[in-house]
């Protein structure tokens, strides 16, 4: 439904897009995921027509937009501080619009009341905005933007502005309101958990370029590069030679010494260098030396990072390579009897088919 072709926007010197190509479907929540000043916003406001390319094009539904005003494209934006009218109630918030394009009342009061209930709003209709919570100001923004009826919704950090427990709400229910309006969203943001939980598809952006381009548990579980694997949750980078092959599997030397003596070999090409990936919650842990790991490591707590439900437990490995562990302290049958102390001697494995291998 939009395409974006080899788009590229400079500030002078400074290429904050560099000729990005991407295709957005129909009704798909997009995420735009990346670290501040990787040029998601700068790609929201081309899309929306407030910023024009320095090259490439935008098309929408085949059409290029590209030298459209903002006002004339079928897209509509929601701005992170809501930029409601103070002075108006949220019944002539969401009218807005409907009101300067001069609707029939009876269509625009159709279509506020329908907008009202979608958004879990009407006893908040003669409300002003100063007298709602951030998470209903926000919706109202969204019922501002949508009774427009446009193709595709733009969101910049529409979760930025909430504290993390409304967040955690609000993600659910954006999500929730996508599917129900079935309208196209992009949406902007630097917090991978939020891109996780809610896109259909994201982008992984690096100094204006698109990283990675997939399904959330694709860039979660396959990243293709070192810097998406630590973007996007966290991992242990574990950099190494292989040493020797044998059919499925892979023997790994690392810088410190350590071995890491089996590993599926999957795809990987006749190359020396490798990274295995491997998360916190792929490293298991026990006092005791286990009768049988495909990689084991003895080693020594140095801290526990106490997150209730469970702990990060840093460990120092063999020669000196610190890992993180994730440790389950509340396990579904109840409490864990297992606890571990820092400075203890620990064993530390995980399988041959654990973790993701990254090379060039
Ligand atoms: N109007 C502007 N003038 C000059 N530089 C800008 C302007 N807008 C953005 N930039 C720069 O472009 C880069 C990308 O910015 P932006 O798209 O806002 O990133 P993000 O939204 O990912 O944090 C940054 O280096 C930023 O400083
Ligand atoms: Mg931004």
């Amino acid at each position: 439904m939009l395409e974006l072709r080899n788009l590229s926007k400079h500030y002078g010197e400074l290429i904050a897009v560099d000729n990005v190509s991407l295709e957005i479907r129909h009704n798909e929540l997009f995420c735009l995921l990346g670290p501040s000043g990787s040029g998601k916003t700068t790609i929201l406001r081309m899309i929306a027509g407030f910023e024009k390319p320095t090259s490439g094009q935008i098309l929408l539904e085949g059409k290029d937009i590209t030298k459209i005003p903002p006002h004339k494209r079928n897209v509509n934006t929601v701005f992170q501080n809501y930029a409601l009218f103070p002075h108006l109630n949220v019944r002539d918030n969401i009218a807005y619009g409907l009101q300067i394009r001069k609707f029939p009342q009876d269509e625009i009061e159709k279509r506020v009341k329908h907008y009202l209930k979608i958004m879990h709003l009407p006893d908040k209709r003669y409300s002003y905005p100063h007298q709602l919570s951030g998470g209903q100001q926000q919706r109202v923004a969204l019922a501002r933007a949508l009774i427009n009826e446009p193709a595709i919704i733009l969101l910049d950090e529409p979760l930025g502005a909430l504290d993390e427990k409304l967040r955690d709400k609000m993600q659910v229910e954006l999500s929730n309101i996508q599917r129900t309006v079935k309208t196209t969203f992009i949406m902007v943001t630097h917090n991978q958990e939020e891109s996780l939980t809610m896109a259909d598809r994201i982008a992984v952006m690096k100094d204006g370029n698109i990283e990675q381009l997939g399904l959330p548990e694709e860039i979660y579980s396959t990243p293709t590069s070192r810097f998406v694997a630590e973007f996007i949750g966290d991992t242990n980078i574990l950099e190494g030679d292989i040493v020797y092959r044998d059919g499925d599997f892979l023997k790994i030397k690392l810088a410190t010494g350590d071995v890491i003596q089996k590993i599926a070999k999957r795809n990987v090409p006749e190359i020396d260098q490798i990274l295995l990936s491997i998360r916190p919650e792929q490293l298991k842990m026990w006092k005791r030396k286990p009768e049988y790991e495909d990689n084991l490591f003895e080693g020594t707590i140095r801290n526990e990072v106490f997150y209730g439900d469970f702990s990060i437990f840093i460990v120092e490995l063999g020669n000196g390579l610190n890992v993180q562990v994730m440790f389950q302290n509340i396990l579904p049958s109840g409490v864990n009897k297992q606890s571990f102390q820092e400075k203890e001697q620990i064993w530390v494995g995980w399988t041959k088919l654990a973790g993701h291998l990254l090379w060039d």
